[in-house]
């Protein structure tokens, strides 16, 4: 840092001078927050003519596959250019079997979205937890989440969404080697131009109970702490994302975000790989709680959190909140 100025002849520097006016703020803002950030998560369910209300996350929504042009509509009209698609299975079983079924949910609002808007990038959501009936993220083999047998079946959802149609593939479920798994099924049969978004530094955390809710993917038994990070390790989440990005991850992901923010700090600061952060379900639930009871302002809390996960140095923001802020930032 240079010094231009020692000591002024007050003895001290005006730092309130460019605070005077919104128009001498905005020209000195060192980050703007904008919709082009923005991946909007959305859940998809079977059925026609659905848009039912989650109830642990106000405001959002499951949506069957024919309410998906209206999402595309709603998403051009904001200039938020990515959708990030989980589904609701018509069932579970051992293996999540919709997760990697050419027809499963997510794969049949993939073509939806695509045949609704082609320029929207829609990325999907590689994981089990929403497909087994045990919840978890992996196969169990012996009563243990199993990574070797896990990667085939991740693999293989990943390709399915790519066959779909799907722009990104995007890994939550934390198996060691996923990404060099995915990476060679979708080379071997010609999606080489797929990137992948590796959810690289994923901690087990309690930020997800109202997602667990909305996607009906909670562990059966046991947690997830065998396979998703110990909170107190940040070291430890750039060696996930070193290990990510040599697998040939494209873009690496720190989640969740709020809590975890030195991650992301951090992480901008060791590679220059794209970076996104996940604003989870519980983070939003927090705000949209405090917000209807009045205790917080749910505009100015929800900008200040979006700019302050901008400011550690996310390139890509994944959030619930993207349709409020984008109209927001519209109308500033
Ligand atoms: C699937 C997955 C989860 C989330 C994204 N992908 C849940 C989990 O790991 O339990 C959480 C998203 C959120 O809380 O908004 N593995």
């Amino acid at each position: 840092m240079t010094i231009t100025q020692l000591t002024t002849r007050e003895g001290f520097a005006r730092h309130r001078r460019l605070r005077q006016s919104a128009g001498l703020r905005r020209l000195v803002a060192e980050t703007r927050l904008s919709p082009a950030d923005f991946v909007y998560p959305l859940f998809v369910t079977h059925g026609t003519n659905i848009r039912a209300e989650i109830p642990s996350m106000p405001g959002q929504y499951h949506i069957s596959i024919d309410q998906v042009h209206r999402e595309a509509d709603d998403l051009r009209a904001l200039g938020i250019p990515a959708v990030l698609l989980f589904g609701l299975p018509a069932s579970k079983d051992a293996t999540g079997s919709e997760a990697y079924a050419d027809d499963g949910i997510v794969q049949q609002a993939v073509r939806a979205f695509k045949a609704a808007d082609p320029d929207i990038v829609v990325v999907t959501d590689v994981c089990l937890c929403e497909y087994t009936d045990h919840g978890h993220c992996g196969l169990i083999v012996d009563g243990e989440v199993d990574n070797g047998s896990s990667l085939d079946v991740l693999a293989h959802t990943a390709l399915s969404h790519a066959r779909a149609g799907a722009d990104i593939v995007a890994p939550s479920d934390m198996m060691d080697g996923r990404v060099a798994a995915i990476r060679e099924t979708l080379d071997d049969e010609g999606y080489v131009n797929t990137p992948i978004m590796a959810y690289s530094a994923k901690y087990a955390s309690a930020f997800y109970g109202p997602f667990r809710v909305a996607a009906d993917s909670a562990p059966q038994f046991g947690d997830r702490r065998g396979y998703q990070m110990d909170p107190p390790n940040a070291r430890e989440a750039l060696r996930e994302i070193e290990a990510d990005i040599a697998e040939g991850a494209d873009i690496v992901m720190v989640k969740p975000a709020l809590p975890y923010l030195d991650v992301i700090a951090r992480a901008r600061a060791e590679f220059d790989a794209p970076l996104a952060a996940y604003n989870v379900s519980g983070e939003y639930a927090m705000i949209k709680a405090a917000g209807e009871r009045g205790w917080i302002d749910e505009q100015r809390a929800t900008l200040e959190t979006l700019t302050a996960i901008k400011r550690a140095g996310a390139d890509i923001i994944v959030t619930y909140h993207a349709k409020d802020a984008a109209r927001w930032l519209a109308q500033s």
